[in-house]
Parts: C-alpha cells; sequence; structure tokens
C-alpha cells in the first residue's frame, strides 16, 4: 500500500499554485510499510509527507535513499506549518532524499551528495561514528523495495526550521524551491540591494515577473540588455514590491496601491475572476507566505519600448556587439573601433594607416581606449601624402601607433588633471585637464570624449598625433603612396585572419547567424560579415 495513500488527506492543504508547475519527483515509497516506520521510530518525519497528498507529483522508478530524522529529533516540524508554509517543508522533505542511488554510507570514507532538494550533504566518518551534516547517523542501512532508509538523530538542515519567518526568507525559499520559471528575478534580485530595504516585521506582496516576461527584452544574440544596468534594476525590482498582504480573493474591481518604488499599480478584476497588475495579466492564484503575499505577472512592470530605447542611449558601453569576422577576428574592439572609424570622413588618414599595420596581436580581445587622432592631426605633421605604410614600416611608427591604445576602458571621468596611463607602447600617456574642457592626452585635445564601441571599449577623438614628431617620415621628399587610399580595406584585411580559423567558415557562420538574429527593435540593420552598419556612436550624440 503507498505511504502516501494511507495516510490521511488533509483537502485543506489545497496545492499552492506555482508558474513553474512541473510535476514534483517524488521516490516510490510504496514499499515502505508503516509499521516499519514506527519501529525505527521515524513515523513522525514520514507523517509530513502527506503535504504532497493534492499535489501534481511523479513517482520515480529509481532507487531512493531516504535519510529520515527520529522522532526524538531536537527540532520537530509542527503540523501547522504544512499548513502555513506548505513550500518549505516541501523543500524540507526533498532535502532528506537522494535519487538514483541506495547509498552506502559504511565505506569508511567521507563523501558528499545532493538530494533531490538540490542541497549538498557532507557525511564525515568518525570514530564515534558517522556524521551527515550535524546529524549522527543512527542507523545506516535498512533495506525496504526500491530503497534504502538511513536513520538520523536530527534533521539535516535545522537552521531550515529555526527561520524567522521574515517575508523576506520566506520568498527567497519558495522562490528557491520553484526554481524553474522565476529564475531571472530570482537572480536579479540576489544581485541587487532591494531585499535590504524589507523590514522583518513589515508584510509584503510581491508581483514576481516570469523568466519569459524578462526574456522579452534579452537581445537574441548580439545588442541592449536593458537589465544589465544596475540601477535600473534596482528600480524596476522596487517597483514589484507593495507594502502589505494582498490577496488576490479580496481584490474586488479595481484598486491602486504604490509600490516601494513610488509607482502606482492598479489591480483591476475581470467579471471571469482574471486579475490583471496594470494591465498585467496575473498568472495562477496566491502563494501566502507568513507575511505576504506572492503573485505571478507574465510581463515586467514600468518597462516598455520607450523606456528601454531611452536607457539604451544613456548606457551604449552596456550595449553587447555581434561578432565581426573582418578585419581582425581575434580584435573584435579594433574591428569595430576600425569599421566605426571608417564610416566616418574624419579619419581617413588614420584608417588607411592601421589598415597596413598589423595591431590584431597588440589589441586582442576588448576592454581598451584608443586616443584616435582626426585628419588634421596627420596634415599638420605634413603625412596626408604619406604612403599607408608610414607608421607600419616601421619600429618608431608602430610604437607611436600603439601609444594611443591603453588597455583598459576610460572613462570621461577618468580623464583627470594629472593622471597617467600606461600605453601599449609602454610609454606613459599624460592627462591636463582644466575645468570645463575635455583634456588633453600628451599634450593633444580631447575633441570628442566617450565614444563607446560597445561594451568593447571607449574612443576619444584628439586633434593631434601622440608623440607624432617621432614619425620617421620626410614629407618634402615623398615617396608615392603606394595604395589608392580609397580601395576597400577589408578585402585586404581578409588575408590576415589566422588561415588555421578558415575564413569561409567564419563567413558562412556569421551570414547564417545573420539571417536567424533578430535585431533589436530600434535596429533595422542585419548584421552581416561584409556590410555593417555600425551603431557605434558617442553617448553625447546630437
Ligand atoms: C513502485 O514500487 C512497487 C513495488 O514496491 C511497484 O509495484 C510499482 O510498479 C513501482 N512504481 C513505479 C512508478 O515504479
Ligand atoms: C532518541 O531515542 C533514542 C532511542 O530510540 C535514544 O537512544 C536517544 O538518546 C534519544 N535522543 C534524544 C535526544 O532524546
Ligand atoms: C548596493 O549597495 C552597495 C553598497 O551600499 C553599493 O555599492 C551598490 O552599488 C548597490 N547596488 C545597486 C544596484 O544599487
Ligand atoms: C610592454 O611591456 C610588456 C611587459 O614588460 C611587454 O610584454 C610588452 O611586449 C611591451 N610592449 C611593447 C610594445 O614593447
Ligand atoms: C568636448 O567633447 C564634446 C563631446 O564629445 C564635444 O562636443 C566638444 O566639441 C568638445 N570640446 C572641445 C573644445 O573640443
Amino acid at each position: 500500500m503507498s505511504l502516501l495513500t494511507i495516510l490521511p488527506i488533509a483537502s485543506s492543504l489545497a496545492p499552492t499554485a506555482s508558474p513553474a508547475s512541473s510535476p514534483i519527483l517524488l521516490p516510490n515509497t510504496t514499499g515502505i510499510d508503516g509499521e516499519l516506520l514506527s519501529k525505527l521510530g521515524v513515523d513522525r518525519f514520514f507523517s509530513l509527507w502527506i503535504v504532497f497528498n493534492n499535489e501534481d507529483v511523479i513517482t520515480s522508478d529509481k532507487q531512493f535513499t531516504i535519510l529520515a530524522p527520529k522522532n526524538n529529533a531536537s527540532i520537530q516540524v509542527p503540523m501547522e506549518r504544512l499548513k502555513s508554509h506548505p513550500e518549505s517543508v516541501k523543500k524540507l522533505l526533498l532535502d532528506h532524499v537522494v535519487l538514483g542511488q541506495r547509498l552506502d554510507l559504511g565505506i569508511g570514507a567521507d563523501l558528499s551528495f545532493t538530494t533531490l532538494g538540490g542541497r549538498t550533504v557532507q557525511v564525515k566518518s568518525k570514530p564515534s561514528g558517522l556524521i551527515a551534516n550535524g546529524a549522527n547517523v543512527a542507523t545506516d542501512k535498512v533495506d525496504v523495495d526500491n530503497g534504502r532508509l538511513i536513520v538520523l538523530d536530527n534533521y539535516l538542515f535545522p537552521e531550515d526550521l529555526t527561520a524567522d519567518h521574515s517575508f523576506v526568507q520566506d520568498m527567497t525559499q519558495i522562490l528557491g524551491f520553484l526554481q524553474g520559471g522565476v529564475r531571472v528575478f530570482q537572480h536579479l534580485l540576489a544581485r541587487s540591494n532591494v531585499t535590504k530595504l524589507l523590514k522583518k516585521d513589515e508584510d509584503y506582496t510581491v508581483l514576481v515577473p516570469t523568466d519569459r516576461a524578462f526574456q522579452r527584452w534579452h537581445p537574441i544574440d548580439w545588442g541592449f540588455y536593458p537589465f544589465s544596468v544596475p540601477e535600473f534594476t534596482e528600480m524596476v525590482l522596487l517597483n514589484h514590491f507593495i507594502k502589505g498582504a494582498i490577496k488576490q480573493e479580496t481584490l474586488v474591481g479595481s484598486s491602486t496601491v504604490t509600490s516601494l518604488g513610488g509607482r502606482q499599480i492598479t489591480f483591476a478584476k475581470t467579471n471571469d475572476g482574471q486579475i490583471t497588475a496594470n494591465g498585467v495579466e496575473v498568472v495562477k492564484g496566491d502563494t501566502p507566505v507568513h507575511k505576504g503575499n506572492i503573485m505571478f505577472v507574465t510581463e515586467v512592470l514600468f518597462v516598455d519600448e520607450g523606456v528601454v530605447s531611452q536607457l539604451h542611449e544613456e548606457h551604449r558601453d552596456k550595449e553587447t556587439p555581434p561578432l565581426l569576422a573582418f578585419p581582425w577576428f581575434g580584435s573584435q574592439f579594433l574591428s569595430h573601433a576600425f569599421v566605426a572609424l571608417e564610416a566616418d570622413n574624419r579619419f581617413k588618414h588614420l584608417t588607411r594607416f592601421l589598415n597596413q599595420a598589423d595591431l590584431a596581436y597588440y589589441v586582442s580581445g576588448a576592454g581598451y581606449t584608443f586616443f584616435v587622432p582626426i585628419d588634421s592631426a596627420f596634415q599638420q605633421l605634413g603625412l596626408e601624402h604619406a604612403p599607408d605604410n608610414v607608421l607600419a614600416s616601421s619600429e618608431k611608427g608602430m610604437s607611436v601607433l600603439l601609444s594611443h591604445f591603453v588597455k583598459t576602458r576610460l572613462y570621461d571621468k577618468d580623464i583627470k588633471d594629472g593622471a597617467t596611463f600606461t600605453s601599449l607602447s609602454n610609454r606613459t600617456l599624460h592627462i591636463t585637464r582644466k575645468p570645463g574642457t575635455n583634456g588633453t592626452v600628451e599634450g593633444a585635445d580631447i575633441v570628442e570624449k566617450e565614444v563607446f564601441v560597445y561594451n568593447l571599449g571607449t574612443m576619444f577623438f584628439v586633434n593631434r598625433v601622440i608623440f607624432g614628431d617621432e614619425i620617421p617620415y620626410d614629407p618634402n621628399s615623398p615617396t608615392p603612396t603606394t595604395t589608392d587610399p580609397s580601395r576597400e580595406p577589408t578585402t585586404s584585411m581578409a588575408e590576415d585572419i589566422d588561415v588555421t580559423t578558415g575564413t569561409d567558415i567564419l563567413l558562412d557562420d556569421v551570414a547564417s547567424t545573420a539571417t536567424t538574429v533578430q535585431p533589436p527593435a530600434e535596429t533595422t540593420t542585419q548584421p552581416s560579415a561584409t556590410e555593417f552598419t555600425p551603431s557605434v556612436v558617442s553617448s553625447k550624440k546630437k
């Protein structure tokens, strides 16, 4: 006879709806009889299992091990808890089950395993006997049909039973128990300071957006994810909390409350009982906790296209880029910077010189600052007719070029008077800045600041070439230009790609990604290996 069916069914223990209502997997306890349990002195523990009655469960046909605390364990779970905190009791029970094997603790060595509830149990072999977490093992092996019982003198996670039952603690435990379906909210909440604002004795209601609700704002491959901006996320989360316990059954017609972030949330109930919050569907029922209530919503409140596009404008530096195969596959910052500069007619000279210099090795990956001289900077040095390889052909020239890069992402706020940075040529760059100006780097004025290259790095446009007078070139005896400056630079660059990577595959890869990628709503350009319109713009773009 099944253990679960011999126990009285408490109809008052209505299952609490969860958005992640995948059935709960339980061990096959059919073969355990009640007499054995009372003989072992663990029947109180097993009586808690009625909490799973009326619940959507699947009985596994796998072997199991159940670690059962004795009736006289120092901590007890009062039966009222089944009603007041069913989810936490379920979690507690699952944390005493291992599915898939009959655990053998008597191997004389320490071992650890994961419970069905997802927690880790450490077993230590001491001269006095076996210890599982803090509990002594009273009997390490009682075999039953399909599995094994291990009798403990206490619960494995007693701290869960001495919980303070503040709203935050209960909510965290329940969201952890639900796992699927609300992971994003949990993840963001754990990284925010919101829970620190909740008082221990206060009642709260939280509207938890489902993973799908957050997913809607996730760029599929590249773009801008609004929840990568911590201050924004903090505010959005805070606006999903309301002071006081609001229960769905007590809602009638329409009522407006204020969130902890000070925004208005209007609950409305339709005639057929469907509840909405600011027009967003509330799914499933209440999930009451000791000091409040949890509800689930299908959209993130207070976030829409307008809000996101404004945020995007302000946080260009958090935008993730498409993968560029050209000009330098291994140097995404350099490639994206190059593509952006090429599209801007102020950098004709810089791009032709850069094109000849193989910087990919020095400027690999991301996380750089590039001080980019505008064309007039090269004209001042008489380099407007210099050959494309004027910098690439000498060590001095390369050193000058590398002096324009710093291996860190600098922001305008880092350009402080007296600051120094080490460039990729290992030469020190000195910053000066008078109040109200953009500052100078080695005497070159910054004429445009903080031009973000996605989240890869930053460019500052400057009016002079740093250490430019060291470039070995005599404008009075110019060698004829060897390359047509207007030619498509990426064609020759293509050959620079590591042959072992296989250019065609790369191209195919990017091209095929491009067809499946949905660009962020505000972009209409499809990324493509050969034709890519950069969205690199200054944050101060007018
Ligand atoms: C559970 O175990 C019993 C024997 O104890 C067996 O008859 C039954 O088929 C098992 N159920 C499942 C789902 O494996
Ligand atoms: C619990 O009962 C066992 C006998 O079943 C006894 O040995 C043990 O000392 C008891 N523990 C406590 C804490 O009373
Ligand atoms: C959270 O608080 C810490 C310390 O007060 C602070 O450094 C951090 O920026 C805060 N995080 C957010 C997202 O506000
Ligand atoms: C700069 O110094 C580092 C460490 O000393 C060295 O690895 C690197 O090659 C140097 N770079 C140049 C361009 O000389
Ligand atoms: C300073 O930077 C801003 C924004 O990048 C730019 O508009 C302005 O012209 C710069 N000022 C000078 C004096 O170049």
